[in-house]
């Protein structure tokens, strides 16, 4: 399977920034991955321009409407008409900055497909959660309720996000990656099976040059979702030449 490197930009980048992707296009030339990067809504436009059809680019929320009386909100036609291919769906920061629940994060990724984007799906535990031993319970449980009937390889994807490695600096030990990434596979292809084959499973959490490759390396990881390194091109780069 084709791997992906997704850069999540979060709430950083003003149109100076736009260097950045102009310098990763250079660098993603040649590299066997796709590269999606999911800036602010603000600079959507303006990067898909800077892109030119060489790197994907997605937003990082969409609303479940198309469209109607939602100040502030945008709908995943509105992130399609900026020239994005795929949208950030259920982020931690997400569900715990505007309380949005696996059943909202379904009803946001039915909205995606419907305008034709990826849904990129996050998952992930606390550290109370994992040090109470229920770290692959939660996950199953977000699983079942943030991916809805009608995923497929193509219009879905999975970032297997611990909060608590997310702009830490900590990562979770390779076999812990692995154990997560596996049960992920084996959890979608219960409900969705043969498409759970072909879906890609990402990784993210302080994901930087130097433990992309061993990441990478790991059983059932597809690529990575990457926050502070993807802001860089330099650091973008070498952890696409590392996929
Ligand atoms: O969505 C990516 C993210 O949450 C990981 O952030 O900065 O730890 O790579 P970071």
């Amino acid at each position: 399977m084709r791997k992906l490197a997704a850069g999540n930009w979060k709430m950083n980048g003003l149109k100076a920034d736009l260097a950045e992707i102009a310098a990763l296009v250079g660098a993603h030339s040649g590299a066997d991955c796709d590269v999606l990067i999911c800036p602010p809504a603000t600079l959507l436009a303006p990067m898909a321009e800077a892109a030119a059809g060489r790197i994907a680019i997605g937003g990082q929320d969409c609303h479940a409407k198309t469209s109607g009386a939602h100040t502030g909100d945008i709908s995943a036609q509105m992130l399609k008409d900026a020239g994005a291919s795929a949208v950030i769906l259920g982020h931690s920061e997400r569900r715990a900055d505007h309380g949005e629940s696996d059943a909202d994060v379904a009803a946001k990724s039915l909205a995606a497909y419907a305008a034709g984007l990826t849904a990129v799906i996050c998952v992930g535990e606390t550290e109370a959660e994992r040090d109470a031993g229920s770290t692959l319970e939660v996950i199953g449980a977000q699983l079942a309720g943030s991916v809805p009937e009608g995923a497929t390889a193509l219009n879905t994807v999975i970032a297997y996000e611990p909060v608590w490695a997310i702009g830490t600096g900590r990562t979770p030990t390779l076999e812990q990656i692995a154990e997560v990434h596996d049960v992920i596979r084996e959890t979608l292809g219960k409900a969705f099976g043969e498409e759970a084959k072909g879906m890609r499973l990402l990784y993210g959490g302080s994901v930087k040059p130097s433990n992309a490759e061993e990441i990478f390396a790991v059983s059932n990881v597809d690529g990575a979702l990457v926050g502070g390194a993807s802001l860089k091109a330099r650091d973008f780069g070498a952890i696409i030449a590392a996929l």
